[in-house]
């Protein structure tokens, strides 16, 4: 009796060992996967927290490959994250469940499941990173080559997710120069929706690595169930979601296979750069804000939780007119106003060719005693005597056919074998090749040397002006030429953890014309990045409203320039300009004494403004509200210390139309319904409102609102409002 017993309690643990849930947590989110010995590991469940799998699996939910192999299979194709040529030449790849580990260490959890191939000694880890402080879950591959001979990855994509098909909604982020970041927003229809770029290392500068899905309709600020997919990852990218007459929107995210096929030898193994997923039943804002906390908390942006200096940087002011004396001038400039941070940009340097033309000296960083007699360290006592940190331009990435550098290394280049080199910016510029060891010594050294020769550099503007045009490295081999795109940005990554493990605490901007670079890929690196070379404010408004969705303010470098505008030729008001530069880390780009005596009073008394609300403007909670791109001509936000105590309202007026036109009333988001806020307007150059000095409850800041006697095109109002 004992024994039919027994063999009955085996036989069902033999049944239900053939089906281990793994539910991959974070705080409010759950992604549950099965596996089974010897079979594939699926997705069965994507969404809000579950504490285990019976719900899913009694209401019958299906399931998709966890990760989808090409060649071998009826599941591989709808679409497929990994390609594989074996050793000897098969092309199947059929992943099976070999075990699984868990790890907590410090509010991190980690999840490793592995998988082997049921032919080739070839194995695949799924791992899945959580952290206690937000809702963000990061998914990547380590695929290991145990054949006896080389495999060939053709596609390695970092994960894929099914999304049940209705009316899914897309939002993603493109431009070009002085037009990034702008958002657009479409439904997913059938056939196979893309977001890409082959601009290494410029990745971010058509489309970037993130996209939301909104998976209840028209996208929304607030409300419905969105998805985000962010993959960190510096080099090119691909994001693709596969629709078609199956239940599901696929979601397939990784490095663009294009030019990138990649050998790995006997024993050599490829990690695939993490895919970073967030699910939130907020809408769009529920989204970014956990990418926000995800960036400042858990070091996806260096130094994320420290707060940035207001600056002035000198090249909107001098361009590459630098001298001794222009540069002492702006620092008086900047000290008067109360600024805390002095940058020298570009046009510094250069031995035997001078930077004073865009087309030469990258590579040479040896300071240009022409314009500065008195050499780089004079100008950081300078403005140390000011009471100012110091800052400086480089470009190490880079270098010009007119240079020193290139004359004594042309085999440095990124460049086409046997052809032509094909140049960039000035008709010189070319790429250094980040994969040749040589080249990362070099570029580790700019920094160095830049810090021996300075060691009080506070500030380093880390630009990259090219994209490759010529595909080639002279210094990998002819059988690994199509591993130049990985190895460049794991080069990169490699020199910058170098740099970083020496200076920690150097504040580094990532810039590369502009927002060119903007990604997780690089910003655990960087402490902030140049949003735009476009710093027209109304255009601004677009820019920084489509990098919040992924970026938090504290990273987004936004300064107020002349007026007419550079590249624009706008004219706009001083206050509007600083309005705008506000919600993100302020900084100037002009020189200060084109300011008139009552402009620098206004600017004077932003900057120490801008100093008292710079913890809730850089640490606090974003909501963005009123979209510049509803095309109603207003645009606002809130932002909200954690702790709902404090926050800081911004809006805006930036179109006139002819008729009447639809005028909002302006509610708030974020607040403590049950609190009381006394609202003080900042920034103010008309007489006080109703509602100055006066205390509602954040419910009715945020059911009802405040009409705004917003004044014109181009008018702005920035509330803070402080809890009683
Ligand atoms: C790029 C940057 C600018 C400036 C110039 C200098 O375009 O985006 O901010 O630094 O280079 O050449």
């Amino acid at each position: 009796m004992q024994r039919t017993l027994l063999s009955i309690i085996l036989a069902l643990a033999a049944l239900t060992a053939g089906a281990k849930n793994i539910l991959v947590n974070t705080p409010n989110t759950t992604l549950l996967l099965t596996a089974e010995q010897g079979k594939t590991v699926y997705v069965q469940y994507y969404g809000d927290r579950i504490e285990d799998a019976s719900q899913v699996k009694n209401a019958q939910i299906g399931r998709t490959p966890a990760y989808p192999c090409f060649g071998y299979g009826k599941d591989f194709f709808n679409s497929f994250a990994l390609s594989v040529v074996h050793s000897d030449g098969d092309l199947g790849t059929d992943l099976c469940y070999v075990g699984d580990t868990y790890n907590e260490k410090d509010g991190i959890h980690d999840w490793v499941i592995t998988t082997k191939d049921s032919k080739h000694n070839f194995e695949v880890d799924l791992c899945y990173r959580t952290y206690d402080n937000c809702d963000v879950m990061e998914m990547w591959t380590v695929i290991r080559n145990g054949e006896k001979k080389p495999v060939t990855l053709e596609k390695f994509a970092s994960a894929a997710l099914p999304f049940r098909q209705g009316d899914v909604w897309v939002s993603h982020i493109h431009g070009k120069w002085a037009t990034e970041g702008y958002l657009t927003e479409e439904p997913l229809n059938k056939g196979v929706f893309e977001v890409s770029d082959i601009a290494c290392p410029k990745n971010a500068f058509l489309n970037r690595p993130n996209i939301m899905l909104s998976l209840d309709g028209k996208p929304s600020e607030n409300s419905g169930r969105t998805v985000g997919a962010v993959l960190c990852w510096s080099g090119n990218f691909k994001m693709t979601v596969n629709t078609n007459f199956e239940k599901y929107h696929y979601l397939v995210c990784g490095i663009n296979e294009t030019g990138s096929r990649y050998t790995l030898g006997k024993g050599e193994s490829f990690t695939t750069p993490a895919l970073a997923m967030v699910y939130s039943n907020e809408g769009k804002g529920g989204v970014s804000r956990n990418y926000h906390r995800w960036a400042r908390l858990d070091g996806k942006i260096h130094n994320g939780q420290a707060l940035r200096k207001t600056l002035l940087n000198s090249w909107e002011g001098v361009y590459l007119n630098v001298s001794q004396d222009g540069m002492e001038k702006m620092m008086d400039g900047v000290q008067a106003l109360g600024g805390e941070l002095f940058v020298m940009d570009d046009g510094w340097f250069g031995g035997k060719y001078k930077r004073s033309v865009d087309n030469c000296a990258l590579g040479d960083w040896v300071t240009d005693r022409e314009k500065l007699p008195d050499g780089v360290p004079s100008l950081q006592k300078a403005a140390e005597e000011r009471g100012l940190k110091w800052g400086i331009w480089i470009e190490p990435e880079m270098t010009n056919t007119l240079s020193e550098l290139y004359e004594k290394h042309p085999d440095w280049v990124i460049s086409n074998p046997g052809r032509d080199v094909v140049c960039g910016r000035g008709g010189t510029q070319l790429i250094l090749d980040m994969s040749n060891p040589a080249v990362q010594d070099f570029v580790f050294k700019v920094v160095d040397d830049i810090m021996t020769e300075t060691p009080e550099t506070y500030y380093i503007k880390w630009d990259c002006n090219m994209e490759v045009y010529s595909v080639g490295s002279s210094y990998l081999s002819a059988d690994k030429q199509s591993h130049l795109y990985v190895d460049y940005h794991r080069g990169l990554i490699k020199t910058l953890e170098r740099i970083r493990a020496k200076y920690p605490d150097l504040v580094i901007q990532n810039c590369a014309s502009g927002g060119g670079r903007i990604n997780y890929g690089l910003m655990p690196y960087f402490d902030e990045f140049w949003t735009s070379d476009n710093t027209d404010a109304e255009q601004r408004l677009f820019i920084q409203w489509g990098t919040s969705m992924f970026f938090p303010t504290c990273a987004m470098a936004q300064h107020v320039s002349a007026s007419p505008n550079h590249q624009t030729g706008r004219e706009l008001p001083l206050k509007f300009r600083f309005d705008v530069a506000m919600t993100g880390r302020l900084g100037m780009e002009m020189k200060p004494s084109d300011l008139n005596e009552e402009e620098f009073k206004f600017a004077k008394n932003a900057f120490s403004t801008y100093k008292e609300i710079r913890p809730i403007v850089q640490q606090g909670d974003l909501y963005r509200i009123l979209s510049p791109y509803e095309d109603n001509g207003f645009a606002s936000e809130i932002i909200v210390a954690e702790d709902k105590s404090q926050a800081v309202f911004f809006a805006y007026k930036f179109r006139q139309y002819a008729k009447q036109q639809d005028w909002p009333i302006f509610r708030f988001d974020g607040l403590d319904p049950d609190a009381k806020y006394t609202l003080t307007e900042l920034n103010r150059v008309e007489s006080p409102e109703a509602w100055e000095g006066k205390t509602f409850t954040g419910r009715f800041l945020m059911n009802t609102g405040l009409e705004l006697k917003l004044k014109g095109v181009y008018s702005s109002c920035v509330i803070r409002c402080t809890r009683q």
